[in-house]
């Protein structure tokens, strides 16, 4: 049969001239791709040809297949010329590559390994309708696949996702789904973050407490509330029996899942539960999550075998061979103070107490070692000392954080911040922590490892791969956020790791994901995100630029979100009234973006009137009540410590403001971060007699209905906060 070669680069050319119908639309995308002349058509009496009828990608692949034919598929060990899905091997091939080759005659797929076999099937996959992924029962007679061979293999060996589940914990359920997913995009390695200031997530037979207390926090429970969990008792485990059966399901699909136990500060999880493992001595000093006495003593030896009987139950549960020790982010103050860190200083003959994080990560190195593993941490354990050469850094402060690592000889994982933290907003109007920058999908994707680095090829070799990682104080609420914010740029992060250099393409990534891969995330069941359109109002219209040619983008005329049910937009809108207009991008049954106005507007005119606040919560120093009275909204002052039940901050208007609304906001701008969680709001038509108003609910409260011009505004608080400080900021009056 004759084959025109159609290289990733001829597919480039093709659309330039509109979207190719017969494009594959593979994510990420393979290595090499040739379309071929004819089709295999999938039709009754299909049989899925493997030597081990019960060999796992088989299975899963008649599993999936099942669910979209009208027609019972077979797994048989008996060679058939025709109409088969034929599994083979052939050591010659990469590690974790295959072939997959569809003719008229039938279908292969060859590899070397398992991991090379499962992803031959991954790739099989899209070549079926999205609904291969949803267990829908399509019912399909036959269906037709162009012919076409694939030669893959991954650019990176490791390939990334990290999930902090200290600060959100997922239910195992979920985490299946996880690794699903992940693995649909050809990711191999999931690094779950088990422990954190803010909840310890794995049981360790040894010391039961760690997860009987420090798996929970709440008003009456040794980790105080934090992150939106307010006055409910939130947390969870896994025990290890969860935790085994959770690594045989990844391993089925290539996913390793390495531990981190975050060490030696981010660990109030267990510093508030183990007796004296603290230096006992104090800092004015927050760590840079805003918690204190969360740093392990590095001058008792005592707590390094605690240290050592918690590892030795790690390396006995994971088979990864990385343990990771975090190691990120410690408050040096506590040891400079304390009479054992300064007994071990001295004998180590250090001068600053930050060379005992040095000696800290060294002691790591030979415990994990002893356990027959790898010392894996956050870049930060490389400041201060030498580590073993096997010793694996993960990048996240900067790109410069991995050249050092790789100037130093160790094996590193790229996972910079800038591009790769998923906690991120996407864009300005949504939701999301911005202080390494704002990633949309386009910047997650332009992420080049090797970016600014200028290695030899040895040096490039230590480049052991990428992740993009999910840290979680957002995302308890609203539900399957966390979905929200991963995907789709974990669709990126996957072929930034897969594919080649050379074949990576946004405009052709992007033709991808809107011609079929979306599709496919809505079968797999993710509440992904939906790109908003761009809205501009020029020349008395509302000019809306869809996301992309095939997106149903609906709007309201009201400053209302828009539903299901609003008007589809066609067409430029005609109005003089723009600020009233809201859009948003719907897809499938049930998803849509958030609702955007037209840029160049200013959506909310709210009254800034002249105020002054006082009150008798204590403030950081740099932050000044005056800074509230500027309407600048962006401005915000923080409590030093948390907020006590009785205290209470005024806002008094110069003159009686007239108004409708009044919204209290409290907490961070654009986050659900250091609000008031119990309280309520007050306020008064002659500043002397205050009425109360509502309650605060996640940190925002109302002052609705007003009858008479407003005098002041009184925020009551009825208990501590949630987080270690509490924002104020400007009122937004209506
Ligand atoms: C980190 O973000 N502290 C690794
Ligand atoms: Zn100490």
């Amino acid at each position: 049969m004759k084959k025109t070669i159609l290289t990733i680069a001829m597919i480039l050319g093709s659309l330039a001239t509109g979207w190719c119908d017969s494009q594959p639309n593979i994510i990420p995308a393979p290595q090499k791709m040739q379309m071929g002349e004819g089709t295999f058509v999938v039709k009754k009496g299909l049989t899925i040809v493997s030597k081990d009828v019960k060999d796992f990608s088989a299975n899963y692949l008649q599993d999936k297949l099942d669910d979209v034919f009208d027609f019972p598929i077979a797994v048989s060990a008996q060679a058939k010329a025709q109409g088969c899905i034929t599994f083979a091997t052939d050591k010659s091939l990469p590690q974790e590559g295959y072939r997959l080759d569809v003719t008229d005659a039938g279908i292969t797929i060859v590899s070397a390994d398992e991991a090379g076999k499962y992803y031959g099937v991954q790739t099989l996959l899209q070549l079926f309708p999205a609904e291969v992924y949803s267990g829908e029962h399509l019912r399909l007679k036959e269906y037709a696949i162009g012919a076409l061979s694939v030669e893959d293999a991954p650019r990176f060996g490791y390939r990334g996702f990290m999930l902090d589940v200290s600060r959100t914990f997922f239910e195992l359920e979920y985490l299946r789904n996880y690794i699903d997913w992940m693995s649909n995009h050809k990711l191999n390695r999931l690094h779950l973050h088990l422990t954190d200031d803010n909840g310890w997530r794995i049981e360790i037979k040894k010391y039961p407490e760690l997860t009987g207390k420090g798996a929970w926090r709440g008003k009456n429970e040794v980790i105080p509330p934090t992150y939106l969990s307010g006055s409910e008792r939130y947390g969870g485990y896994y025990t290890q029996k969860e935790m085994k059966e959770l690594i045989a399901y990844a391993q089925k699909r290539n996913v390793m899942i390495i531990p981190e136990f975050d060490l030696p500060g981010h660990a109030l999880s267990s510093t508030a539960v183990l007796k004296d493992v603290t230096c006992g001595t104090k800092t004015e000093k927050a760590s840079a999550c805003g918690e204190f006495d969360n740093v392990w003593c590095v001058g008792k030896e005592s707590n390094y075998r605690i240290i050592d009987d918690i590892i030795k139950e790690l390396a006995d549960l994971f088979p990864s061979p990385y343990i990771n020790i975090g190691g990120d982010e410690v408050v040096f103050d506590y040891w400079a103070q304390c009479p054992e860190c300064q007994a071990l200083m001295k004998k180590e003959g250090y001068e600053k107490a930050e060379e005992l994080h040095g000696y800290f990560v060294k002691r790591m190195e030979s415990i994990i070692a002893k356990h027959g593993k790898v010392m894996m941490g956050w870049d930060d354990i490389q400041d201060n000392g030498g580590l073993r050469p096997t010793s694996t850094v993960v990048a996240w402060r900067s790109q410069a954080k991995g050249l050092e690592s790789i100037k130093h000889g160790q094996p590193t994982v790229m996972q910079t911040g800038d591009y790769l933290y998923l906690d991120m907003q996407y864009s300005s109007v949504e939701r999301g922590h911005n202080w390494a920058s704002i990633i949309p999908l386009d910047r997650m994707y332009s992420y080049e490892p090797y970016q600014d680095m200028q290695l030899t090829p040895e040096e490039e070799k230590l480049v052991i791969g990428v992740q993009a990682g999910l840290w979680t104080e957002l995302m308890q609420f609203p539900p399957r956020f966390a979905e929200y914010q991963v995907y789709p740029r974990l669709c990126a992060l996957a072929e930034i790791g897969w594919s080649a250099k050379e074949h990576k393409n946004y405009a052709d990534f992007y033709s991808r994901m809107v011609n079929k891969h979306y599709d496919r995330l809505y079968a797999m069941g993710i509440a992904f995100r939906v790109e908003p359109p761009k809205v501009v109002y020029q020349d008395a219209q509302l000019k809306v630029t869809l996301p992309y040619p095939s997106a149903v983008v609906r709007y309201t005329m009201d400053g209302t979100e828009p539903t299901v049910t609003s008007p589809v937009v066609s067409g430029n809108i005609v109005t003089d009234a723009p600020q009233k207009f809201r859009f948003s991008t719907f897809f499938g049954r049930g998803l849509h973006s958030v609702a955007v106005g037209a840029e160049n507007v200013e959506l909310h005119r709210y009254l800034t009137p002249e105020v002054s606040v006082t009150s008798d919560i204590e403030l950081q120093k740099n932050n000044k009540l005056e800074t509230i009275t500027t309407y600048n909204f962006s401005k915000m002052i923080r409590s030093k410590t948390k907020v006590k039940a009785g205290q209470t901050l005024t806002y008094t208007f110069k003159e009686p403001v007239a108004c409708t609304t009044i919204h209290v906001p409290t907490g961070y701008a654009t986050l659900p971060f250091y609000g008031v969680s119990d309280g309520y709001v007050e306020y008064s038509y002659d500043g002397v007699n205050f009425i109360k108003g509502e309650d605060f609910h996640h940190y925002h409260a109302y002052i609705r209905n007003l009858e008479a011009p407003v005098k002041a505004v009184r925020i009551v608080i009825t208990d501590a906060n949630d987080g270690w400080s509490c924002c104020f900021q400007n009122l937004k009056i209506e």
